[in-house]
């Protein structure tokens, strides 16, 4: 990438998955949220002739400090993790360091507002394993995913935490950790003062279209994120969203299809071994497993045809036309995947 490349920084998922194709580019688990929440949400529809209320904003900020054995003053409820990012400014950095490759948002809204960024690229060959030691000293905010979009990479906490220091704001991007077996590895729940932490409804709750997440951190740097936000920054809908998928029937059904992904996972990984030429992350923790395949583009239009839509990896920087992410779906659709995938390699 070069030059101006925020064009391909903006680039997501749901734009590869066109209409009619089986979908492997987008990683979210459901293509509605469940019942149970969809009548939560339809409950709150009569309270749309008021404004959101303190107490609906108290009640789920309460909810999520309890789920993640925090203060509710701890907890600032976002319209999704991408306005986590979009509110980073507002804590004016000089050198933001961001940790690639990554979900592109916070570097594009970082540059957009006009702050000195700066990438430190994890290398393939070292299993693109974060080493605290590579993000520059002078950086006063750090950006990083956990687990990883795009190489599925968990890192360790204790490795996150290294990176903690005074004045600098280390941002923790855990919008897929809920689909790790126990959260392994999250720091949401630790009150370290400048640790943010950004957690998003979207993926486990197939939940695009509502805009729900929300932040943990220590109280006067929530402030500063939210300085210059409007009044009732998010609606009724995404308070009462929010606060049902912190409520334990939620967490134990998070539980239940993250122990599912990881069984998929495994079954996946293990018909990929072995197709000709197809190289595999394979300390995978997500729900999605990045690729590496010779002529990638090409294998991406032949799967297309074939009606099989995956998320290209070179607007990852860090990333090339040959890297490809595919979604980790149930066993029959994963197997469905791998068969054409393997048509297509051995085609050449
Ligand atoms: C790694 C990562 N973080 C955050 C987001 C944005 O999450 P939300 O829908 O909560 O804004 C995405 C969306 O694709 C993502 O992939």
């Amino acid at each position: 990438m070069s030059g101006d490349d925020r064009e391909l920084l903006r680039h997501h998922g749901d734009v590869d998955a066109a209409r009619g194709l089986t979908d492997f580019a987008v990683n979210v688990r459901l293509d509605r949220p469940p019942a149970w929440l969809r009548a939560r949400l339809a409950d709150v529809l009569d309270d749309l002739g008021s404004y959101p209320s303190a107490d609906a904003d108290e009640a789920a900020r309460c909810a999520v400090a309890a789920r993640h054995d925090r203060r509710p003053d701890e907890v600032l409820v976002l319209a999704g993790a991408a306005e986590g990012f979009a509110l980073l400014p507002s804590l004016r950095p000089e050198l933001a360091a961001l940790v690639h490759p990554s979900f592109t948002e916070p570097e594009l809204a970082l540059r957009n507002a006009e702050v000195p960024v700066e990438r430190v690229l994890l290398d393939a060959s070292d299993g693109y394993r974060l080493r605290a030691e590579q993000v520059p000293d002078e950086a006063d905010l750090v950006v990083l995913g956990n687990p990883t979009n795009p190489t599925s990479v968990l890192h360790p906490a204790e490795e996150v935490r290294k990176l903690l220091r005074p004045g600098r704001v280390v941002v923790v991007d855990e919008a897929f950790i809920d689909t790790v077996p126990g959260e392994r590895e999250s720091v949401a729940h630790l009150a370290e003062p400048g640790l943010l932490v950004l957690r998003s409804l979207t993926k486990m709750w197939g939940l695009p279209g509502l805009r729900a997440g929300y932040a943990l951190g220590d109280p006067a740097v929530l402030a500063e994120l939210g300085r210059y936000r409007p009044h009732w920054p998010v609606n009724s809908l995404v308070l009462t969203a929010v606060q049902a998928c912190c409520e334990p029937p939620a967490i134990a059904e998070s539980q239940r299809a993250a122990a599912e992904f990881t069984e998929h996972r495994a079954g996946l990984l293990a018909e990929l071994t072995g197709l000709p030429g197809v190289e595999v992350v394979r300390s995978a923790e997500a729900p999605f497993l990045l690729l590496r395949v010779p002529g990638g583009e090409q294998v991406r239009a032949a799967l297309r045809e074939r009606g099989i839509a995956v998320r290209r990896g070179d607007t990852f920087p860090g990333l090339d036309t040959d890297h490809l992410r595919i979604a980790v779906r149930d066993p029959e659709q994963n197997s469905l995947f791998v068969k054409a995938l393997k048509d297509v390699v051995e085609r050449g």
